[in-house]
């Protein structure tokens, strides 16, 4: 997809790769794996099978190195974000995170809790673009709560701004020993903006050519800079439609129109809100990849989140973290045929009928557990990798 030309602007893809006439088996790869808390654990191991089983019969050579990160970290380091963690995601060249979050840390400041080690680990990495697709299959229209004729063929892509805006504005903190009040700050910068509007047009380009931009500038001076520079970009993207909403009514209209969107670019809460909501196109949650580039090392960390009122009962959908899987393979490794591969396994796993508990809604169909959707997946995988072969041999 355009995003992968935008990263190519900025840097050189970190895989090492063979030249011409090399041995496949020269691709390269060091992979931090931080599976953290809750279903994580459960998903991450799957997506990681997959990856195993493309280097595998590629050839390739892939080094997974576990870490830990988020409530797991705590416990066992007293930090969610210990040092040997981040010392390892910086000498690779992608860090895969399942989900960090567990309520049992709840009453923690918001600096010690979990979520600050992922928000630290973000900052370390550099990536502001959060890519989240939002792909309705086929197979699953019945699994969305919403009518199968309003989500039948929808997919968005989301660009959301990862590194700015409330999550990171300075200064932020409690007021008086009492705390009688709190405080964020939301702020963006020109630079800020341009670099993530240019990967939502540089991504549009290879999709349906549109660009919705999101924000709230009917109240927002940040959301005034962003419209106005948003829209001097589209001027270098004279091939891509641009179009302007309010956040309010961009809500609505995901769950009313889905189709009427190809990629939507938002700041950095909106794009939390929204790619959740987004989901319910989708079937579920767990069905959410996302990649996140343009820094030193791009971070890949499906959306689901932690799920602790399921986790460690082995029925967590994986098929989020195993597209997050394919989207390394897309946006670190350039494999973009292996990609597809995936994306294929993923798409006949579901057309064959196979569903995890979350996706049972509709028409019955086979109910799968965790480990048994990612062995069905790496089972369709070395189909559609075989028969590819076989095209090739004829
Ligand atoms: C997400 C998550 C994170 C976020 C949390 C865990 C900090 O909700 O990736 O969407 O808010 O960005
Ligand atoms: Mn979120």
């Amino acid at each position: 997809m355009g995003a992968r030309s935008a990263q190519n602007n900025s840097r050189s893809p970190r895989a090492r790769r063979a030249a011409p006439g090399v041995p496949e088996g020269s691709v390269k790869l060091k992979i931090a794996v931080l599976p953290g808390d809750g279903i994580g654990l459960e998903v991450t191991r799957e997506a990681v099978r997959i990856l195993r089983a493309v280097a595998e019969d590629r050839g390739y050579d892939f080094q997974f190195t576990e870490r830990l990160i988020g409530g797991a970290a705590i416990k066992e380091a007293g930090t969610p974000l210990p040092g040997t963690t981040l010392e390892t995601c910086l000498e690779s060249d992608a860090v895969f995170l399942g989900a960090v979050g567990s309520p049992e840390f709840d009453a923690l400041p918001p600096e010690k809790r979990p979520e600050a080690g992922l928000l630290g680990l973000r900052r370390a990495l550099g990536g502001f673009a959060n890519l989240r697709p939002a792909i309705c299959y086929d197979a699953i229209v019945d699994s969305s709560p919403l009518r199968a004729e309003v989500v039948k063929g929808a997919n968005v892509l989301f660009v959301r701004e990862l590194l700015g805006g409330l999550y990171f504005g300075e200064p932020r903190g409690f007021v008086g020993a009492n705390r009688e009040a709190a405080y964020n700050t939301m702020r963006y910068s020109v630079e800020e903006i341009e670099r993530v509007a240019r990967i939502a047009f540089e991504a549009a380009r290879s999709r349906s050519k549109k660009v919705t931009s999101v924000d709230k500038a009917n109240v927002l001076e940040t959301s005034q800079l962003w419209r106005q520079v948003v829209t001097v970009m589209a001027r270098d993207f004279r091939d891509v439609q641009l179009e302007h909403m309010y956040v309010d009514a961009c809500a609505m209209k995901l769950v009313t129109n889905p189709t009427s969107f190809d990629v939507v670019l938002t700041e950095n809460l909106f794009g939390d809100i929204l790619s959740d909501e987004a989901a319910v196109i989708t079937g579920s949650l767990g069905m959410l990849a996302s990649a996140t580039i343009g820094g030193s090392v791009d971070l890949y960390e499906p959306v689901h989140g932690s799920a602790p009122d399921i986790a460690g009962k082995g029925i967590a959908n994986p098929l989020g973290a195993i597209a997050t899987a394919a989207m390394l393979l897309r946006h670190t490794a350039e494999l973009q045929q292996e990609a597809r591969d995936v994306e294929d396994a993923i798409r006949q796993v579901l057309d064959a009928g196979h569903r995890t508990a979350d996706l049972m809604r509709g028409k019955a169909k086979y109910k799968a557990n965790t480990s048994e959707i990612g062995s069905l997946v790496e089972q369709a995988l070395a189909d559609v990798m075989d028969r590819r072969r076989a095209y090739h041999a004829v």
